[in-house]
């Protein structure tokens, strides 16, 4: 059990849908010695959020995930999902609670020889007490949601690293889990794939209201994704803060996070500017000195949709001035 000092370390017990309380989990090395891979930690994380979980290589953070659907049962203290003490579970009610929880991979980890909509279908035949039209409603209802409607019965060679990771959220989200673990999910994908697999995260976060903790080593995605950012260090939790708030961290890794922010926030200003002055030329061009508003009226930009939680951010700049009645400019703001 906690002691009352541990929990007071946490967020807002009362309303987390996760809560770890000072779990350790330590592994026999082959020389007999013990490792500590999670030292006493306890931390919180809210309905509907995104919470990346960073450290270094070795810090603990896939084991931690896994500590959160107890894929590995803690030596020591307690998790607690949706209510429910996983810890004191075991069996058939584990398996069941564990239907809560879906998780996804860096690999994938799709069933080669099957189609995609087996794949998908995979979790809820496990489970056994589905109708077969409720699991191809289901199936499809999932690809839909991941855009990959067209590619039911392709097999997992026939896509790219991105559509296999689409179809890996679809599986994990088919027996409609509360909460969705992730680790590393864009490690093998490029550029460009992983930002569109991050606004397909921040769509099922927004749309389903699904919490996502996500492992990474990307600050990038933190940036992108997550509302809020635990670091993990030898095992232990050692800070957590606000994405927004980064500057108020101490790690290293959360200075640099504030660094990567300070310089988003000036390439969207830039970006803003540069979108201004743009508008305004292609306006003054034929109008001569009629004084017709330029098309900066109302500039608004909007982050991309998977920014912050799946949470649309306008931010409008008041730069119209009063006479100014013209149309809107939407500028992407990341481009
Ligand atoms: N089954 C195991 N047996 C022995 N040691 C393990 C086992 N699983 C993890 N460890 C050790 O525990 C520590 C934490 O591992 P974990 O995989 O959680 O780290 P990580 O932060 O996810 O690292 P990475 O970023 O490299 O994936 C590592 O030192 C690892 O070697
Ligand atoms: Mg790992």
């Amino acid at each position: 059990m906690p002691s009352p000092d541990d929990l007071t370390m946490t967020t807002s017990p009362a309303n987390a849908l996760i809560q770890l309380d000072s779990v350790s989990r330590s592994f026999r090395l082959p020389d007999g010695r013990r490792f500590d891979a999670v030292r006493d930690l306890s931390l919180s994380v809210h309905a509907g959020e995104i919470l990346g979980l960073i450290g270094k290589s070795g810090a603990g953070k896939s084991t931690v995930l896994r500590l959160i659907n107890l894929l590995e049962r803690p030596d020591q203290g307690r998790v607690t999902v949706a209510g429910q003490v996983l810890t004191d579970l075991s069996g058939a009610a584990l398996r069941r609670a564990r239907q809560g929880i879906g998780m996804i991979f860096q690999q994938f980890n799709l069933l080669r020889n099957a189609t995609v909509a087996d794949n998908v279908a995979f979790p809820l035949r496990l489970h056994g007490e589905y109708r077969r039209d409720q699991i191809e409603t289901r199936v499809a209802d999932c690809l839909a949601l991941v855009g990959l409607s067209d590619k039911a019965t392709h097999h997992p060679a026939q896509l790219s690293g991105g559509q296999q990771q689409r179809v890996a959220i679809a599986r994990a989200l088919a027996p409609r889990p509360a909460v969705l673990l992730c680790d590393e999910p864009t490690s093998a994908l490029d550029a460009e794939t992983t930002r569109e697999l991050l606004a397909t995260l921040a769509d099922v976060n927004a749309r389903l209201g699904v919490t996502v903790v996500i492992v990474t080593h990307e600050l990038s995605v933190v940036q992108t994704l997550c509302r809020r950012v635990a670091v993990l260090d030898h095992g232990r939790l050692i800070e957590q803060f606000d994405v927004a708030e980064a500057g108020a961290g101490q790690s290293p890794l959360a200075r640099e996070l504030a660094r990567l922010q300070r310089h988003a926030a000036l390439a969207r200003q830039a970006d803003l500017e540069d979108a201004a002055l743009a508008a305004e030329a292609a306006h003054g061009a034929d109008i001569g000195d009629r004084r017709i508003a330029p098309a900066t009226a109302g500039l608004t930009a909007q982050p991309s949709p998977s920014a912050q939680g799946g949470a649309q951010h306008e931010r409008s700049l008041h730069t119209t001035p009063a006479w100014a009645h013209a149309s809107r400019v939407e500028v992407s703001a990341h481009g």
